[in-house]
């Protein structure tokens, strides 16, 4: 594989997510993990190291497969054990690995362990697999993450009528949906328990894990009350905050990833462990993947970055920073399918984390202008040292949809929220791979497990693929040149320049790269620098040329 011996693969990849209901589908409206394997030269030809293929294992599909009902199998909808085994055979056939999402924070409520937890009654060993209390109200004000309380009672479940539970006064934790039961991870069997799911897809020759919630699996035992906000993102302000969130950033859940860490490195190969850890300040993440620890986590602060010059160069300048601390990659992301698209986001008023989905009543972005961000925003990223990380269709440069019908939502905060919150489907559009095909080419039968928006058919990627203007086409250029150059293995400095405008020399294998994004004022190309990439494809820019707002461009010396 083309990684450097000296570096491991995921120190510099571009891994790309798929989220396998919306990517490609053999069969009909849901996608499949068949339909992954044959777009895999499209995924060859964009140029992405790796593949995070979101969850694909049987699932109610109450929360879009975070919800695993068995996490040693695959959901008959996507396909079959085969055709992951075919999937992982047919992409290290082309030098991309195979990154899986573990779910540990919680199970599906069909999960055979939570079914025998209901069965065995208060008291039972079963039950200590989860979080499980006698109380005559709910054990504490919690809130789940998806809106309402985040204790279920027992004998309030929608099948507890005439089951044998009907009366049980037991409450459950769920700090998602109440079909999401939180584990026990004091528990030494759950511990157990995963170590063999690991292997298992260890066994199968997976490269690596993104860990669903990794902040979230220890909890303070006691329990307490706790007034602030409880979202994705912590509350905390520093490392020495004694207000943390008494369910997030546990100290106990840094020994699972060291036991973790010890399981993988048994296997030959490099496999890797990337968190999913809304954690704050970027000091507090870095502890996530100290040496022994995971390998990765992912950059939030990044992605809910504001589209304003001082803080991105902030942002990026303490990533740096706190990962260098801890000896790993700093990681880069902007979109995934908890986040309103960031061609979208970046085109609303306040470009910051964004709201949860956008609604057509609701203020819309201003789609050229996203467009344009986002591509600069994205040229940005793909300069920087580390791993980026990009989801699935924004090198189509697809937008959010914004004008879903509520009929269509599947999303449990929507409906957790009594619709306050419109919630991530819109992020989650079946993509458009034939301009004139029935569903935009989605599927075979042209079904689409959600409606796409107007105008997705002129983004189809056979069009993009053949257009040279197209945003495909600079995604596709500016992978080539940031894997040519080595840009992820490069070291990265800021240089002094005007207000509005980013300025940063990537050294690398590529000599010294000038990176230059006009955040919110215009700059103008340097003498002795010649533009190598442009974020607007349309634009060919030589010294002396002024940079328009919201572009960046990446420069090698010359004349
Ligand atoms: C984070 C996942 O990315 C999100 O989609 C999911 O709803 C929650 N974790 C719960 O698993």
């Amino acid at each position: 594989m083309s990684a450097r011996p000296s570096q491991p693969w995921w120190h510099h990849a571009v891994i790309y997510q798929v989220y396998p209901r919306s990517f490609a589908s053999t069969s009909g409206a849901v996608g499949t993990l068949e339909g992954v394997r044959q777009k895999l030269n499209y995924l060859q030809q964009l140029g992405v190291d790796a593949i995070w293929l979101s969850p694909f294992y049987p699932s109610p599909q109450r929360d879009a497969g975070y919800d695993v009902s068995d996490y040693c199998q695959v959901d008959p909808t996507f396909g079959t054990l085969a055709h992951f085994d075919a999937l992982v055979e047919s992409a290290h056939a082309r030098d991309i690995r195979i990154v899986i999402d573990l779910v540990p924070n919680h199970t599906s409520d069909q999960h055979r362990a939570f079914q025998a937890a209901l069965a065995a009654g208060p008291g039972s060993a079963q039950r200590d697999w989860y979080w499980f209390v006698d109380s005559e109200q709910p054990p504490n004000n919690w809130k789940s993450i998806f809106g309402g309380s985040a204790w279920t009672q027992v004998c309030q479940r929608e099948d507890a009528a005439g089951s044998p539970w009907e009366d049980d006064q037991q409450w459950y934790l769920n700090l998602f949906d109440s079909s999401q039961p939180d584990l026990n991870w004091d528990n030494p069997q759950v511990r157990e328990y995963f170590d063999q799911v690991l292997r298992f897809w260890l066994d199968r020759g997976v490269d690596g894990f993104r860990i669903d919630v990794a902040h979230g699996l220890v909890k303070d035992r006691s329990l307490p009350n706790w007034e602030g906000e409880v979202s994705m993102v912590d509350g905390g302000e520093d490392d020495a905050d004694t207000t943390r969130a008494p369910m997030f950033d546990q100290e106990g859940v840094h020994e699972i990833y060291r036991r973790w860490n010890a399981i993988l490195a048994s296997y030959p190969g490099e496999r890797m462990l990337v968190a999913e850890a809304w954690v704050d300040p970027q000091t507090r993440l870095a502890r996530y993947v100290r040496n022994d620890e995971m390998h990765q986590a992912f950059n939030f602060a990044f992605l809910c970055c504001p589209w304003q010059a001082q803080e991105l160069e902030q942002t990026i300048t303490d990533s740096l920073h706190a990962f260098r601390q801890v000896g790993r990659p700093a990681t880069w992301v902007l979109s995934n399918h908890d986040v309103v698209r960031h061609a979208s986001r970046l085109g609303l008023e306040e470009t910051g984390k964004g709201p949860n989905g956008i609604r057509a009543r609701e203020p819309q972005p201003d789609a050229a202008l996203g467009l344009a961000r986002a591509r600069a925003a994205t040229a940005l990223m793909l300069s920087l040292p580390g791993s980026a990380y990009l989801y699935q269709g924004e090198e189509l440069g697809l937008p959010e949809h914004t004008t879903l019908e509520d009929k269509w939502r599947q999303d449990p905060a929507f409906f957790r929220t009594k619709g306050a919150e419109a919630g991530r489907d819109g992020c989650r559009i079946p993509l458009p791979w034939a301009h004139d095909a029935a569903g935009c080419g989605f599927s075979p039968t042209g079904e689409t497990w959600l409606p796409q928006p107007p105008g997705w058919a002129e983004l189809a990627a056979d069009l993009q693929s053949a257009d040279t203007g197209s945003t495909l086409n600079f995604y596709r250029r500016a992978l080539a040149l940031r894997r040519d150059w080595e840009l992820g293995q490069g070291e990265w400095s800021f240089q002094p320049c005007e207000g509005g405008v980013l300025r940063g020399i990537n050294r690398c294998e590529g000599g010294e790269v000038l990176v230059i994004t006009t955040v919110s004022a215009p700059s103008v190309v340097p003498s002795d620098w010649v533009v190598k990439l442009c974020s607007d494809p349309t634009l060919h820019l030589r010294a002396g040329d002024e940079i328009p707002v919201n572009t960046t461009v990446w420069c090698q010396r010359g004349n």
